[in-house]
This record gives C-alpha cells, structure tokens and sequence, in this order.
C-alpha cells in the first residue's frame, strides 16, 4: 500500500475490528422482538458444480519448502527502499532484479513466459494461454517498501529477515514481498511440475507503488494499453485475512477489497502585507488561516455510510455474528443513521463513515517580531465512495468561505470505480473459491481500502480490481504495516505460494457455474 501519503492505510480498514466495540453500543437499541433474519448470502457459488481445470495438486515437498522459505528472505534482505518520488534505493532495486532471475530459472526461462523490464525497475510477465479466446487476468504486486530504523524498536533488523519464534521479519514480509516472491514461487513450481495454462495472464511487479506507481504501474498500464490488452480482472495486494479482529465475528474473515477511497491534498493560503509586531492589524495572516482550518475541523464532511461499498462488507458479515449484532447489520436500510453516528466518534470507524478531513501542515512566520505575510497549510483528506474529487473541493471552499484564503487543489483522484462482487462476477468469484478451497471456515466478504495500491493505475484495463492476498492478521498486527516489527510467519508464507499455486489454476476454468449447476459463458 502506499505509504507516503498517509497513516491512512489498508491497515485501517483491518481495524473494522472497531466497529464491533461500537456495535454493542447499539445493543441498548435494539428491541425485544428481534426477528431472526439470515443472510446467507455466502454460501452461493461454493455449493455448485466447478468445472475441472487441470489440477496439479497443491503440494509442496520439503526440500521446496527450505527452498521457498530462503528465497524469500533473500527478498527481505535486500533494502529496496523507496524514500521519496525522486530517490529510491536503484542499487538494491538492481540487485532484486538478479534475485528474481537467480531464484526463478524455470519463470524466466520458460517458452510460455515473455520477461519485460519496464521503467528501469518493473517488471511484466506476459504468460500465453492454450485458449487465447479467454480473456486474460492480472496479478500485481510491488518491490518496493516504505524506510525501516531498527532504533524505532525492531525486535530484529528490518532487513535481516531474522526468523524468530516461526515468523520472518522484516520490512515488505507483509507488503508486499510476500506477493511478490508468492506469485513467482508458485509459477516456478507449476512451470516445473509441466503447467500450461489455458487462460493467459500477466504479472506486474511494480517499483515504486510506496510513491505512487507513477513509474512502474504506469509505465505497466501504457504497454499493455498499446497493445489493446483487456483484462477480466486485476488482482492487487489490500486487504487480508482478519482472525479475531472484528470482536464479535464468528470466525476468521476474509475481506476482499472491491474499491478504495479517493484522495486529495489541498492547500489553503493567505497573503498579507508584511509588517512591525509593534503595530499590527487587527487580523494576521495566521489568524485569518486559522480559523479557515477551525471551520473544517469544525465541519466535517457528510456522514454517508451506507451509500458506499462498505455495506455490502456488513451484509456479507452479519450473519456471522450473534443475534443483535446480525439483526442491526442485516438491517443498515433501518440503522444506517444510528451506526454512522455510532461509528464517527472513533477515528478507525469514521473512516467509513465519510471523506475524512486531516490538517497535516501548518507554516508561518520567520521572526518573533514581525508579522508574516504569509501562512499556508495543507489539507489531506480521504473522500468517500459516495462522493467526487470535484464535490469535497466545493465543500471545502463553501466551509472556508473567506475570499482572502487561497484554496488550491495540489494533487487528487476520484474514489475507485466498485469492482462487481455478484455471483457472475468472474474475479470475485474465483479468488473467493480459492480462499474457501484452502480456507473452508472463512466468511468472505467484500471490503474497502482506506489506502491506495498500484491497481488504482488499471481502470482503463478493466472494470474489475481486487485486494487481497491471504496473509491472516490478529488483533496488533495492523500496527506492523510501516510500522516495526513487520513479520510473517512461515507458515503463512508457505499459503500465499499455495493461494497462488491453486489460484492460477483455478483460473483456467471457461466460465463459473451456476448456483443451479447449468453453465453460462463469460
Ligand atoms: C541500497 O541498497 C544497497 C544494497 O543493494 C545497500 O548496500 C545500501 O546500503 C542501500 N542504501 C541505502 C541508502 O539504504
Ligand atoms: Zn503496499
């Protein structure tokens, strides 16, 4: 996920877990004659018939095991540290090239594989299909990782990748080396046991998505645009397996991220005429900017949760839970306005609710005695499925109201498109049987990120993203993301190689079942 641009990550959104606090808050609401209402709306496409792909199982020996364990702390160790847009670590971004090349022979040897080297860094692995009428998918992940201090307090060097206690750690061992080195792993072993696959594919690895992806995944997005590829769906990293983490839940979740909030950063600035401390005017530069700041803090942005993608995560979640919690999220049509208000006292929840404001910037003044002509500030602010770019602009300059306050949009982007999650929808569909073949005891639901991926690059490709990848986070973990102590244990790592080993072949299929069992084409 991207980094630069915030504490507001995927991370947030693994803390849904919040929201259960405050749904017992909601408990004292519900009523005596709760009907039982079951929304059963997972059980779907799992209970039809699937059409046999080509099934080299998903099994890995010992020796594989070592082996895929070394690689990827080899991909640890290699400090591929992006630090702004203007300066990355080139020298290790190199190196893991090499790496890529030493640890995947078969990948990179392959008649079945096409390399490509773009932007200097990134990677594309174009895979031909046995069926070129089946419309390719994508799977993406990023090199780069956010800078690591070990005297932040690490419990081991952030690119030592030190196992301890079964887990590796590490700065990327969960975003997003895992994917990367996982979707690799994989190919390689399938590749070696024979694989050919009848849907194609291709895989991006980016080098700078913790700076935006201006390079890489777009540079990635360009080459296959001229060449007029479309895509079923993208598959990007996001959102995670949730254990323990949403209090209340029945059972481990997996949410797959079907869209991601907007962004923009604006900047608000007032120019006065400079001036003696000993004689000032009655309002100051930092006064006037002051209280344009006051009035957006003071006035936040609509509440409107319910009118974005994450109610289709409560419908999916609420039969998992106990009964008044399963009546209150079975029925958002009735208590939507009480849980937005429920939720919007607690930062993590209120993300949810509405385009989140964030002063993060505040600059003015130079000397105790004179009056500075100048004070700026910026303003990032998350915006919310339900709202536009262009529409959290007006509100900002209607809130601000002061002509004297400059207010410039310094860079922006709509909320993603929401990706489908029906039961025609092919990617949706596909990763969540691959989920529940290894996983049977997850829920499955659709979710948001709070964050921003590489795929936000991909629209043009297709109408379909997802964020996932199987890495199973407990109550803490979120915390890890750029943040220290990042870790995977071994044990999860080795899932994400089978998630994919399965994955690719779960794709081959030429159309998804019907729940009724007859088969349609897609
Ligand atoms: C960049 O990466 C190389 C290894 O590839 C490492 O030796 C060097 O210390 C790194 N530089 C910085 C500034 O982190
Ligand atoms: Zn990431």
């Amino acid at each position: 996920m991207t980094g630069h641009s915030s504490p507001w990550r995927i991370v947030r959104l693994v803390k849904v877990a919040f929201l259960t606090v405050l749904l017992i808050a909601l408990i004292v609401f519900s009523v005596a004659t709760v009907r039982t209402l079951t929304l059963e709306v997972n059980a779907g496409l799992q209970l039809a018939e699937w059409e046999k792909t080509s099934s080299i199982k998903p099994e890995i020996s010992k020796q594989q095991r070592e082996l895929l364990l070394h690689n990827f702390r080899e991909a640890i160790r290699i400090p591929t540290v992006s630090f702004s847009e203007t300066n990355q670590n080139t020298t290790a971004l190199q190196e893991f090239d090499k790496l890529l090349r030493k640890v995947f022979p078969t990948v990179f040897s392959s008649r079945l594989v096409k390399h490509e080297v773009v932007a200097d860094y990134s990677h594309l692995f174009t895979v031909q299909g046995t069926e070129p009428k089946l419309l390719p998918y994508m799977l993406l992940a990023h090199i780069d990782v956010v800078p690591a201090n070990e005297a932040d307090g690490w419990e081991a060097p952030p690119f030592s990748a030190k196992e301890m206690n079964g887990f590796i750690y590490g700065r990327g061992t969960i975003d997003n080396k895992q994917s990367v080195m996982g979707i690799l792993q994989a190919l390689e072993y399938l590749l070696q046991r024979g694989y050919v696959p009848r849907r194609g594919f291709y895989i991006g690895l980016g080098h700078d998505e913790e700076v935006s992806g201006y390079s890489g995944a777009v540079n990635i997005v360009k080459v296959l645009k001229s060449r007029g590829v479309k895509l079923h769906y993208v598959l990007d990293e996001g959102l995670a397996v949730l254990d323990g983490v949403i209090d209340g839940l029945d059972g481990p979740a997996a949410l797959i991220g079907i869209s991601e909030k907007g962004s923009a950063t604006v900047k608000l600035s007032v120019s006065t005429k400079p001036g003696h401390s000993s004689m000032p005017s009655r309002e100051s530069s930092i006064g006037i900017l002051a209280a344009a700041v006051t009035r957006l803090e003071e006035n936040p942005m609509p509440r409107l949760f319910g009118y974005g993608p994450e109610r289709g995560t409560f419908e999916h979640l609420a039969h998992k839970f106990a009964l008044p919690l399963r009546f209150i999220m079975s029925n958002l049509w009735l208590f939507t306005p009480l849980m937005s208000r429920v939720m919007e006292r607690t930062p993590t929840t209120n993300a949810f609710v509405r385009t989140t404001t964030a002063v993060t910037m505040f600059n003015s003044g130079v000397k105790v005695n004179v009056l500075p002509s100048h004070a700026e500030a910026f303003v990032n602010l998350r915006i919310h499925s339900a709202q536009t770019l262009q529409e959290v602009l007006e509100l900002i300059e209607s809130t601000v109201s002061d002509e004297r306050v400059k207010i410039e949009l310094v860079n922006g982007f709509d909320p993603l498109p929401i990706s489908s999650f029906d039961e025609q929808s092919f990617g949706f569909q596909i990763i969540k049987k691959t989920v529940l073949d290894m996983f049977p005891q997850l829920t499955v639901a659709p979710g948001i990120c709070v964050g921003n991926t590489d795929s936000r690059h991909y629209t043009d490709l297709t109408k379909d993203i997802y964020r996932f990848a199987p890495s199973w986070f407990k109550p803490g973990d979120a915390q890890r993301f750029h943040g220290i102590n990042e870790r995977i244990s071994c044990k999860n790592y080795e899932e994400l190689v089978l998630f994919y080993f399965r994955l690719f072949q779960n794709c081959d299929v030429r159309s998804l079942p019907t729940p009724h069992g007859s088969q349609h084409e897609l």
